[in-house]
């Protein structure tokens, strides 16, 4: 957690950084991935067959590469939307004898050739390399649209099943003996949005989510059972958590955040998803209370599933949803994360919607790939901010108006401040103090108390300015590393994102 007080201008920012107060753990999966059907997320970007920078399974070496840097935990799959229409069985066996479907959700053509076999032996390919007993962990989300529950069982069957059954012996007959041991199962897409096949009242949703889920665990009692929520602040999270919060295991939610031409509202509008995390966990606290869940049944926890910048209309989903990232992106990406470091305590899960080519930080193109602007904020969260969030304590300045959504300013009391920061502490007892300097024209000397020694790392991602993009062939945003000798202040750039990192 970080505490503010807003200073007047003339005053001296200053950041306190408390190492020995351990406040809660952050779960690694926070740097979860996301691949869905939908564009060149899938076909054209983790599956390239006939590519020479592909493998012979015909996944893109180049972007397993870069996903292995990102050291990504968890990837659901396989959507989104696209969930609501799809028929699992159509992806699995020969490839010649899988059919090619009208795809509803993009309005494209759905041809089956990478399905759920692939997506394991993709992830199998990702996990090489890991310590023994760790690997990228599957995250699938069943069909609650046009799907059936009998479907659903036979899904993690097939997944998951040891027994001489039907649907594990299709398995084995396809050539995986082992079972694929799938964890992570969502109960449902944005079952909620009137763009959803199958849209259903929260009541709907709630009693057939209940009955789904006693017959998923029957089947199998290790799977881990996430709740369709929407964003956390909505009548239908209050609905379905009352109803099946003593059955489930998470709740998810998703939100973009976009603010066209404005930096300064993109770069706060996820404190938006910030005040929804709070508001979440109150509901589940309070559907726990009012439910009677034993106090044995461990927390449930947010699963942020869907997040990041995105405005659909910039960037249609039907088009293939590719948006070229700004600075201004990259630093609303880093206090995104800020956020969910901020609010460890409640993130079982979070999942940056998406990992390839579709509002991705990735993008490939016939001749290798892109590392977008927002390649950098993730890359540096996911490789140092680590460990349990510290408490720190932030004087600064700040923003008081305008915002999107436009009620965040009305909840932002004392504003956003100009200096948006979360810090941590990971096993080895590195510190990681991130800082998103928010001010398009202001940079801001801070004293920096509870920085140790006189070799302190710095990591800094920054531009000339807020709209410079990463394309191919250009690189205007870029990641500078350097060090500070602790003394005085430490100046935060303006519309920078700096890292700054030392041993307690
Ligand atoms: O990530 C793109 C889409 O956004 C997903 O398919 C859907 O769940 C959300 O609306």
């Amino acid at each position: 957690m970080t505490t503010f007080t807003a200073i007047r201008g003339d005053e001296t920012p200053l950041i306190e950084v408390d190492a020995a107060k351990r406040l809660s753990k952050i779960d690694p999966m926070t740097y979860g991935g996301f691949t869905e059907h939908m564009g060149r997320c899938i076909y054209g970007g983790i599956y390239d067959p006939g590519n020479p920078l592909s493998d012979s399974n015909g996944f893109r070496k180049d972007v397993v590469d870069a996903l292995r840097e990102l050291d990504v935990p968890v990837i659901r799959y396989p959507g989104g939307n696209f969930c609501a229409t799809y028929h699992w069985q159509d992806g699995i066996g020969p490839r010649d004898k899988r059919p090619s479907r009208p795809e509803l959700a993009w309005l494209g053509t759905e041809t089956n050739q990478f399905g759920t076999d692939e997506f394991m032996a993709w992830l199998s390919v990702l996990s090489e390399g890991l310590p023994d007993g760790k690997r990228v962990e599957p995250y699938m989300c069943l069909n609650m649209g046009t799907g059936t529950l009998d479907e659903a069982l036979a899904w993690v069957e097939y997944c998951n099943g040891t027994r001489d059954t039907y649907y594990a012996n299709l398995r084995r007959a396809n050539g995986h003996p082992e079972p694929y041991r799938v964890k992570y199962w969502a109960l449902g897409n944005e079952v909620w949005g009137p763009w959803q096949i199958e849209q259903m009242t929260a009541e709907d949703y709630a009693k057939k989510a209940f009955q789904w889920t006693k017959a998923l665990r029957l089947l199998d009692p290790d799977i881990v059972l996430i709740l369709c929520g929407q964003d956390g602040t909505a009548s239908w999270d209050h609905t379905v958590l009352q109803a099946c919060v003593p059955v489930v295991d998470m709740h998810s939610i998703h939100v973009y955040t976009a603010a066209g031409t404005s930096h300064i509202k993109n770069v706060t509008a996820p404190l938006a998803a910030e005040r929804a995390i709070r508001i979440t966990a109150s509901l589940i606290e309070l559907a726990r209370i009012e439910r009677n869940v034993p106090v044995t049944k461990p927390p449930t926890k947010i699963c942020f599933d869907e997040w990041n910048v995105w405005d659909p209309e910039r960037a249609p989903g039907d088009k293939g949803a590719e948006e070229t990232y700004t600075l201004s992106d990259a630093l609303a990406v880093a206090v995104w994360l800020n956020v969910f470091v901020r609010q460890s305590r409640y993130i079982g899960m979070a999942n940056i919607a998406q990992t390839v080519n579709v509002i991705s930080p990735l993008m490939t193109t016939k001749d290798g790939i892109v590392k977008q602007s927002t390649w950098w904020p993730l890359l540096l969260f996911s490789k140092y901010m680590r460990g349990w969030t510290v408490a720190t304590h932030v004087r600064a300045g700040a923003y008081g108006g305008e915002t999107q959504p436009v009620w965040l300013q009305g909840t932002l009391e004392d504003g956003a401040p100009w200096l948006d920061v979360s810090a941590s502490v990971d096993e080895q007892g590195y510190v990681s103090l991130a800082v998103v300097n928010i001010s398009e024209t202001e940079d801001f000397d801070a004293e920096v108390k509870g920085a140790v020694g006189k070799d302190i790392s710095v990591y800094t991602v920054n531009a000339s300015q807020v709209t410079a993009t990463n394309t191919e062939g250009k690189q205007e945003v870029s990641l500078a590393e350097s060090t500070w000798d602790g003394e005085a202040t430490y100046k935060f750039p303006k519309h920078s994102f700096t890292i700054l990192r030392w041993k307690s």
